[in-house]
Parts: C-alpha cells; sequence; structure tokens
C-alpha cells in the first residue's frame, strides 16, 4: 500500500509578468510575456507531489468563482484527492501578483481571498483525516492557527511533520517543537535563526539552532548551490552535508521550491534515504525552472527519473 500524504496550504491564481527588470517606486514598465495560471505554495506543492507518484490528499480553500472550480479539476487531473478542499461562500480564491525579471527571479505579492478562511474551525474536523496519513506538509500562506492544531495533532497521532516556512515568518518554539522535518531558504533560515546563511558553516550552525528546537531534519535550500541537509541522531549527534543541485538554464523559479518539497516527501514516502530523496526533488526543482509559471512547469514522475538517471554525477 503507498504510504499517505497531505499537504495542507494555499490555493492560488498567479498573475505573472515577466519584466526586463524589477520595478522602482513610481515606475512603469512594460512587460514581455504575460501569464495567468494556477498556482499556491500549498498547490505547487501537491500538485508536484500527485505529478511525481505520491497517494496525495490536499486540505485547502478555494474561492466561489470560475478560477476554484477550475482548480479543483485540475487538481484531480493531477492524481490529487480534492475530498477536503473548501468552496468559501462569498469569497474569491486567492491571488499571487507576480514580476518575474531577465534573471528569473519573482517579487510576489499576494491576496490571500479564501486562503485565510483555512482557520482552526475549519481544520478541526479534518483532524481525523490528518492522524490517518503517514506525512503531513504544510507551508505559510494559511493562517497559523490552523497550523498550529495540524502540527500539534499530527506529531501526536504519529504522523510525520515537514514544514516548508514560506513565506518567511516567525514561528513559535512550540509549533517548531511538533516538526520533524524543515526547508527554509537562506531568507527564511536568516529570520528562524537569526543567522544569514552565506556559507557551508554558517548553514551548519542554522541548522543546528533548529536542531536545538527538536527538528530532527534541517534541509536549508541555496538555489544553484543546492541544499544544506543537516540530521540530528537519536544520540542528538548531528551530521550534515552539501548535496549539489543539477545545472540548468533558469528561466523562471516561481514554484522551483515547492516542487522541490513534494518530491521530496514523495520519495521519503517510498522508503528512499534522505540523500536519494533529495537528489530526486533537486532533479524535480531543476526542471521547473526551465518552464515559465508554478503548476505549467512542474514536472511529471517520468522527466524527473529520466533527468535524474542522465544527470547525476
Ligand atoms: O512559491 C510560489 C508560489 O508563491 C506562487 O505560485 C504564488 O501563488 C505564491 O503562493
Amino acid at each position: 500500500m503507498p504510504k499517505k500524504l497531505i499537504v495542507l496550504g494555499s490555493s492560488n491564481v498567479d498573475y505573472i509578468l515577466n519584466v526586463p527588470h524589477f520595478l522602482a517606486p513610481g515606475e512603469t514598465l512594460a512587460g514581455d510575456q504575460y501569464q495567468v495560471s494556477l498556482g499556491g505554495k500549498g498547490a505547487n506543492q501537491a500538485v508536484a507531489a500527485g505529478r511525481a507518484g505520491a497517494d496525495v490528499t490536499f486540505i485547502a480553500a478555494v474561492g466561489d468563482d470560475d478560477v476554484g472550480r477550475s482548480a479543483i479539476s485540475q487538481f484531480q487531473q493531477d492524481k490529487i484527492d480534492t475530498r477536503l478542499i473548501q468552496v468559501v461562500e462569498n469569497e474569491k480564491t486567492g491571488v499571487a501578483l507576480i514580476f518575474v525579471n531577465s534573471e528569473g527571479e519573482n517579487m510576489i505579492g499576494i491576496y490571500a481571498g479564501a486562503n485565510g478562511a483555512m482557520t482552526e474551525a475549519m481544520v478541526k474536523p479534518l483532524l481525523p483525516e490528518i492522524s490517518s496519513a503517514d506525512l503531513l506538509l504544510m507551508q505559510l500562506e494559511t493562517p497559523q492557527e490552523a497550523l498550529d492544531l495540524a502540527a500539534e495533532h499530527a506529531k501526536k497521532s504519529g504522523v510525520r511533520v515537514v514544514v516548508n516556512p514560506a513565506p518567511a515568518r516567525a514561528l513559535s518554539d512550540r509549533f517548531l517543537s511538533f516538526v520533524d522535518i524543515i526547508t527554509p531558504n537562506e531568507t527564511e533560515a536568516e529570520l528562524l535563526t537569526g543567522i544569514k546563511v552565506e556559507s557551508d558553516e554558517d548553514a551548519a550552525l542554522a541548522s543546528q539552532k533548529l536542531h536545538e528546537k527538536g527538528i530532527e531534519i534541517v534541509i536549508i535550500t541555496l538555489g544553484k548551490r543546492g541544499a544544506w541537509v543537516s540530521q540530528m541522531s537519536a544520540s542528538r549527534e548531528i551530521i550534515g552535508d552539501l548535496i549539489p543541485g543539477f545545472r540548468v538554464e533558469a528561466i523562471d523559479t516561481i514554484g522551483a521550491g515547492d516542487t522541490f518539497n513534494g518530491v521530496l516527501v514523495t520519495a521519503l514516502l517510498e522508503g528512499k534515504s534522505l540523500l536519494q530523496s533529495v537528489e530526486l526533488a533537486h532533479a524535480a526543482g531543476a526542471l521547473a525552472v526551465t518552464k515559465k509559471g508554478a503548476h505549467p512547469a512542474i514536472p511529471w514522475r517520468k522527466a524527473i527519473d529520466q533527468f535524474y538517471l542522465e544527470n547525476k554525477q
């Protein structure tokens, strides 16, 4: 029986404008390409897991609008169980306004919309579903009160808790004590630990601070460089190393981190080692940056395996 994954998080529609450079205050700039596509950190991670072959259920809230309904039918095509997605009356599906510069970097502004309705009250009736899973994956684009509730319940039920702490915000020690695996980027790691991550030594130090909160595995994603992967044993010994990523020409990094997270947990649930799982996640993330948009760029498993086999050192 495949192990069961629950992703709890946001679902957005992304309005993406490619511009030559990021705008300065007061500046008006013509973009050269415009795309409207599905996104949201939670949805991207659920789609990445679904396309990678996980048995994935998505807990999310969409608006009572056409884009919310079409997101649900798209999730089904991406092999996601959508039973637990709520349609919130008189609310719009979340929106992300995104600028992408010529380097493929992005700037994102969010309107939470229906994502803001994912409160404790909405998640409480779904707790039995969470305890029946093997792993719960969450991000920070939905209200913290529901994340607190879900994390505590999962931990107490023996369900592995993985948190991608994006977008960056401070987290309580209590919440972090329920987390088994955390996957910040450099900015998020700095916000959580106070350590600016500019070298492997900084990454090791930041990881140690997060291990001290009780977290077993810390994966700090470092963009092109790969990821610092650090594990604390039961005897509290810490072993960390840099796992390099794959070199590709980045066109657009939207959703690449989300793809990494969705594929990482899929591989872990298949019983792959931490190292193999990170490598497969790197392969998926590398493929995602070669295409534009979030959902449109997320690769299917066949492509990930093929890329991994062809490019692994
Ligand atoms: O991580 C990328 C995502 O962030 C985008 O799809 C956008 O919706 C925002 O949530």
